[in-house]
């Protein structure tokens, strides 16, 4: 069943848990996160992201994602991530996405609400749900630190939130995206979160919350992977965010590091195989088992009849 964010996420925020949004970029992935969503019996939310659409192309992933949408039971939603403009966001909304992001987090305040407030109304005419960001994620690789001025101001996200009628807001507390989100310990800013929780009633949203477990990066490094200083969110903070408001939680490289930590291990191991099932197939198993985790640590399992 294809549904809205805001229809999930008012769920988990009423409910106090999460749901996970995973990014897709083919057919393995999305039948990994659908199977297991259906398996466990929890809301999901299906992302993807321009690179993503220009990669498989929209009309794949519309007909996929609809595809997947008739076979399972559970309610599932068809979100762009990380849209950078408004020609992008209308070419989804137009073309069957349930929900958008707009992401104006490297633009001028006033320039983000303008881009957003647009959005807001194109996503309004076709019940399209949006979701923005404020502040900003800076990964380890394109910088030597992240610092505090860049995560997301409380009293900045209320007038934003109060100015553009988002259903959702993706705040900067300290994650980001990739395998390398901190050089020494990790460390997110739950102090802030707690502020924007008390004064932004909408549900937030946590991007870059890939946890980078320890037993991929190992079986990956064993067959060759060179992913040194690669570290996530630890899943102490992602328990720690949900309570203070967090009910979208942004998950790729998790997937990612599974999936070629699979296909490492069965062209490493059995060197004779040449049918893609036999490599793709592993790595649809190993993201489901990282799939389920999530969703388990999230705490939207049993959430749908
Ligand atoms: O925010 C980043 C997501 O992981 C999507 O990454 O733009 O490489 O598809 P991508
Ligand atoms: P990760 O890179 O931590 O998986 O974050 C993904 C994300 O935020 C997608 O929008
Ligand atoms: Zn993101």
């Amino acid at each position: 069943m294809l549904v809205t964010n805001k229809e999930v996420l008012s769920a988990a925020a009423a409910e106090g848990y999460a749901v996970g949004a995973f990014n897709i970029n083919n057919m393995e992935i999305l039948q990994a996160i659908v199977e297991t969503a259906t398996e466990e019996r929890s809301p999901v939310i299906i992302s993807a992201s321009p690179s993503a659409i220009k990669y498989a192309r929209l009309e794949y992933i519309t007909a996929m994602v609809k595809a997947a949408a008739k076979i399972t039971p559970v309610p599932m939603t068809l979100h762009l991530d990380h849209g950078k403009d408004v020609e992008t966001a209308l070419m989804c909304i137009n073309g069957g996405f349930t929900s958008v992001m707009i992401d104006g987090s490297r633009l001028e305040f006033e320039e983000n609400i303008s881009m957003t407030k647009h959005v807001v109304k194109l996503a309004r005419q076709k019940g399209v749900s949006v979701e923005a960001e404020l502040g900003k994620l800076v990964s380890q690789e394109s910088t030597t630190q992240g610092t505090e001025d860049i995560y997301t101001d409380p009293d900045a996200a209320v007038e934003f939130v109060d100015r553009t009628g988002v259903d959702a807001l993706a705040v900067a507390i300290g994650t980001s995206h990739g395998a390398y989100k901190f050089k020494g310990e990790p460390k997110l800013d739950f102090e802030r979160l707690k502020i924007i929780r008390r004064k932004v009633s909408i549900p937030l949203v946590l991007h870059g919350a890939s946890g980078v477990p320890p037993w991929i990066v190992e079986k990956a490094t064993k067959y060759g992977a060179e992913w040194r200083g690669a570290k996530g969110i630890p899943d102490e903070h992602i328990k720690q965010a949900i309570p203070l408001g967090i009910a979208k939680i942004n998950i790729d490289t998790d997937l990612r590091l599974a999936f070629t930590g699979a296909v490492r291990e069965v062209l490493a191991t059995s060197p004779e195989v040449y049918d893609p099932r036999k490599i793709l197939g592993p790595a649809k198993e190993t993201m489901k088992e990282v799939i389920k985790a999530k969703i388990r640590l999230f705490g939207s399992s049993g959430r749908t009849p």
